[in-house]
């Protein structure tokens, strides 16, 4: 394990200041440099508001801590679970089922491997997908990802269900909409590049629940080593440590610390920006485990006599599901640049031409959440 900490981006001053100044050009270089070398950073916007990321990481904990026949009607397997409720134990760590991924666990130092995941057995964690995009004003060739939103029906949660899912995704979706445009900036891009090719997107919030109480014993897996496959994923605050991540540069297992006070978000890169970057920007690798620290909060939360549910406030956003999906020449040459200089050359991964749509699809047979 190490102590590195990530890399702190400042939203607050690339939003006050002309996106030319000095200042936002070394704010945007730092972007681009961290996700080529991290894959990931802490994100500070003073917009987000740590009590609206409460009141959501509440209505979370009262929703998953309904019984299942409650969450059941909020299933909808037909749409590739792409919209409501995901149970526990439906998602498979696509790693436990693929070589390459196995490849990369294997070349990590015994010490900051992931916790082992060939069991595969699905991940003991139950999520809700709420779709934060607008409809494209073109006819779609991906309808099925462009479902629309389940409302769950028992009256605890129904009536602000709405209003609290808009208002923390919306939060969510501005600062990792502004963090793309700082990403293109500092990459040498057009700043409306990577907003105008997601402007579309079916973005997700997808909050993920954990039962502490069933799945509280140290070690155990409740998200296996995986990368995510849309562009840029956020995250707010958990209430419960055991997020960790690996950055591509260093090998090192990174547990992710949030500062202890202030406005922070987390941005990993997904699969998406590492097919449109042609590998400059790999998607991060990830694992949500209960380790030590995890065990502490749930002692401090017990007091509280609240469920003992981890909530990590996800949001994925991906770019539009008809985008033609190719590497950007320039990133690409760049990637293959920093592979050849490599002490230890990368297999050299081919990024096809596809549509995003496409693209989903193959991720998803692999997590078997769609047939
Ligand atoms: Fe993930």
């Amino acid at each position: 394990m190490t102590d590195v900490v990530l890399p702190i981006v400042d939203l607050d001053v690339f939003l006050s200041q002309p996106s030319d100044s000095p200042t936002v050009m070394a704010e945007c270089k730092k972007t681009a440099e961290a996700l080529i070398t991290y894959g990931a950073l802490l994100l500070h916007d003073s917009r987000v508001s740590e009590e609206d990321n409460g009141v959501f990481l509440d209505l979370m904990e009262d929703y998953f801590a309904l019984p299942e026949e409650e969450l059941r009607k909020d299933e909808r397997p037909e749409l590739g679970y792409q919209v409501g409720v995901t149970l526990e134990n439906t998602e498979k760590p696509k790693c436990a089922v693929d070589e390459p991924c196995l490849d990369v666990i294997a070349r990590l130092e015994p010490s900051e491997r992931p916790l082992d995941i060939t069991a595969h057995n699905p991940d003991p964690k139950c999520r809700f997908f709420w779709k934060m995009s607008d409809s494209p004003p073109y006819e779609t060739q991906f309808p099925g990802l462009n479902a629309p939103n389940v409302v769950p029906q028992v009256s605890s949660v129904h009536d602000k269900w709405t209003p609290i899912m808009e208002k923390w995704g919306q939060s969510m979706r501005n600062a990792v909409e502004n963090l793309g445009e700082m990403a293109a900036l500092g990459l040498g891009l057009p700043r409306e590049t990577f907003k105008e090719a997601g402007r579309y997107g079916p973005h997700l919030l997808a909050p993920t629940a954990s039962d502490l109480v069933k799945y509280g014993q140290e070690d155990t897996i409740l998200a296996g080593f995986h990368t995510d496959l849309n562009f840029l994923t956020i995250h707010g605050r958990s209430r419960y440590p055991g997020l960790n991540i690996w950055a591509r540069n260093t090998g090192k297992r990174i547990p992710v610390r949030f500062p202890t006070e202030g406005r922070y978000l987390l941005v990993q890169a997904g699969k998406q920006l590492e097919h449109l970057s042609g590998g400059l920007i790999k998607a991060g690798f990830h694992e949500v485990v209960v380790n030590k620290a995890t065990l502490e909060a749930v002692e401090r939360r017990k007091a509280l006599n609240r469920p003992l549910i981890r909530i990590s406030s996800t949001f994925f956003w991906h770019l539009s599901s008809d985008y033609a999906l190719a590497p950007i020449p320039s990133l690409q040459k760049r990637a293959r640049a920093i592979s050849t200089e490599s002490v230890r050359p990368e297999v050299q991964t081919i990024y096809e031409p596809m549509k995003v749509g496409h693209q989903v699809q193959n991720e998803l047979k692999h997590i078997a959440l769609m047939a």
